[in-house]
């Protein structure tokens, strides 16, 4: 017997449950077709089955929502209360009172607040951020750190075992040159504990590696010591190898202060860089030339693609190995994606990166169906994303130009999430505003990410994410504060819900939003969209408003009070765990 935790079904999946068995019965051949059950404004639900149904079978919508109508017994139904047909083919669904409450009543007592686990038994590699070792994490690193958290979240929640990947670009002959800088200049100082706190090793070793470029190019006898140090490095030199292991540790120090601050789940067992399929890079190419997959092209070794072609039919190709004998991007991802397959035994894969990647991400799934390692058991997805854009409309950039550093940039939010929660809370002591401001400021930079369509480009604005209105993350966090202390003040009691009190339409509209959290957790992970989430949260958020607006709580007589406070309750927790899946924090105060 599966341990699979259900969740508490929804209102919304129990009356598909019950439309699709009247479907069956009025017609045998609709049997287990989608009810097509949804929210509606004109009820509290729509069955827009009949119409979608009736074409198929050759009847009239209206004729088959009358027959499937006439196939319920309402007297019977816990939950429906009544069931009309309207318009040319839709049946208007309103539930009970008593089903209402009962809803409520049985999501506070779940503590997965009704969401299942479908993904119980799969393995799922998230591969996201993924900076490149010696150099600073820039504005480009943002979306994918943050969208692959959250996909992370998400998916793990639903029960996946999920294997986050931090693919660190930290092999490639321009080590070799940084590491001659550094043995040629011993008194460089780019270890963390050399440098003041407001600079990281990373941006030492960035500004290091530039000297060496610029030296490289100026200077032949450095450019030979350099290319000789390449292959040093290649080669295991034991003194090479030791300093490249230092500067990926550092840069990994530096990585993990940006994760911490960001609160992302990254940690360094999840670095799993290129480097690590440096062994296996001989074996998968001699497998895909024996596949007939790997073919010469001008000294060099390329896969062609049969899906893809490029302008005026050119073919569209892989590099697998170069003419030099060497091995590239292309090749590590070949690699990476056998082993994730073979040796990890994952069923999905999700790479987190911008959309400039797709083309790329299209020919190693296509190169590694085709080898027999992606087979039908599993699927491989490129979540890609769209650029962030600066004030101007062009990609974000600083005043003079530069990319973006990704720590100015949350130090930018979170000094401006300060003045707006200062000013909002002018008594608030110093620390509990540091802290705030902290939360707010984080919160702002994820949200704004986040709620904005993955594919899409966004510009990033400062002033508007750190807004305590609009669909922010501020505004969210600070709506679950409210509701927080609301609770406070009524002591944090136990509440016991009456089913039989009639609920305000506000109370009514809020509990049905409240149901259909389990849902958009689950298109989450089926859509590796976020912004789906965030786009319930707000419409939550709203509906608490419009909620608090009608129906005063702590003043309220009992049972109304209870029933209210049950609703408060439910919803500062779905708040608080729905923006958890976000990989944001609620704080109970703001
Ligand atoms: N380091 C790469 C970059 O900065 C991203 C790596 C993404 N993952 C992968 N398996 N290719 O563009």
């Amino acid at each position: 017997m599966s341990v699979h935790h259900q969740g508490v079904p929804s209102l919304l999946e129990r009356i598909a449950t019950t439309m699709s068995g009247a479907i069956g019965r009025v017609r045998a051949d609709l049997a287990g077709a989608d009810p097509v059950v949804r929210r509606s404004e004109r009820a509290d639900f729509q069955c827009n089955a009949p119409l979608a149904l009736a074409k198929r079978v050759g009847v009239k919508p209206r004729d088959l929502a009358a027959d499937v109508v006439a196939r319920l017994d309402l007297d019977a139904d816990p939950v429906l209360a009544s069931v009309e047909p309207s318009g040319p083919g839709f049946l208007n669904v309103t539930v009970t009172d008593r089903a209402v409450w009962a809803q409520v009543a049985a999501r506070l007592a779940d503590p997965r607040l009704g969401v299942g686990e479908p993904e119980l038994g799969r393995k799922v590699v998230v591969d996201y951020s993924a900076p490149n070792i010696a150099k600073e994490m820039h504005v480009g690193h943002l979306r994918t750190t943050i969208i692959g958290d959250s996909l992370a979240r998400v998916i793990g929640f639903l029960g996946a075992d999920v294997l986050r990947q931090n693919h660190l670009g930290d092999f490639g002959t321009q080590f070799g040159m940084l590491i001659q800088y550094l043995d040629e200049h011993p008194d460089a100082a780019w270890h963390q504990d050399e440098l003041g706190a407001g600079t990281s090793a990373v941006s030492a070793l960035d500004g290091l590696y530039r000297a060496a470029r610029a030296e490289f190019d100026a200077d032949a006898g450095f450019a030979d010591r350099a290319r000789s140090r390449v292959v040093a490095l290649q080669s295991g030199d034991p003194a090479t190898v030791a300093v490249w292991q230092d500067i990926v540790a550092e840069s990994e120090r530096s990585f993990t202060a940006i994760y911490d601050r960001l609160g992302v789940l990254l940690t360094p067992e999840d670095s799993v860089g290129e480097s690590f399929y440096n062994p296996m890079l001989a074996d998968t190419v001699e497998e895909l030339v024996e596949a007939g997959l790997a073919v010469e092209s001008d000294g060099a070794l390329v896969f062609y693609s049969q899906e893809v072609t490029g302008p005026e039919g050119r073919p569209v190709t892989l590099m697998v190995r170069k003419r030099d004998g060497g091995y590239g991007y292309d090749t590590t991802d070949l690699a990476t994606i056998r082993y994730r397959l073979r040796e990890l035994k994952a069923t999905r894969l999700v790479y987190v990166t911008d959309s400039r990647q797709a083309l790329h991400f299209q020919l190693v799934f296509e190169a590694a169906r085709r080898a027999g390692w992606l087979t039908d058991g599993a699927g491989a997805e490129h979540a890609a994303y769209g650029t962030i854009l600066g004030p101007d409309g062009t990609p974000f950039k600083t005043r003079s130009g530069g990319t973006v550093r990704l720590m100015d940039l949350l130090d930018d939010a979170v000094s401006r999430a300060r003045a707006v929660v200062e000013e909002k809370n002018p008594d608030l002591d110093p620390a509990e505003l540091d802290r705030i401001a902290e939360s707010a400021g984080i919160a702002a930079v994820k949200y704004a990410d986040l709620s904005t369509s993955r594919v899409k480009d966004y510009a990033f604005d400062v002033d508007r994410m750190v807004s305590f209105t609009g669909n922010t993350g501020v505004y969210l966090q600070y709506a679950h504060a409210r509701i927080s202390s609301i609770l406070r003040l009524a002591g944090d009691p136990d509440v016991t819900v009456d089913p039989t009190v009639a609920p305000h339409p506000a109370e009514r509209e809020l509990a049905l939003v409240l149901d259909g959290f389990g849902a958009v957790v689950t298109e989450v992970a089926a859509t590796l969209e976020p912004h789906r989430l965030c786009g319930y949260l707000y419409e939550l958020a709203r509906a608490y408003t419009a909620f608090y607006d009608h129906c005063p709580v702590l003043k309220a007589d009992e049972p109304v009070r209870g029933n209210r406070l049950a609703l408060c309750r439910l919803t500062a927790r779905t708040l608080g765990h729905g923006l958890g899946l976000l990989g944001i924090t609620a704080p109970e105060r703001m």
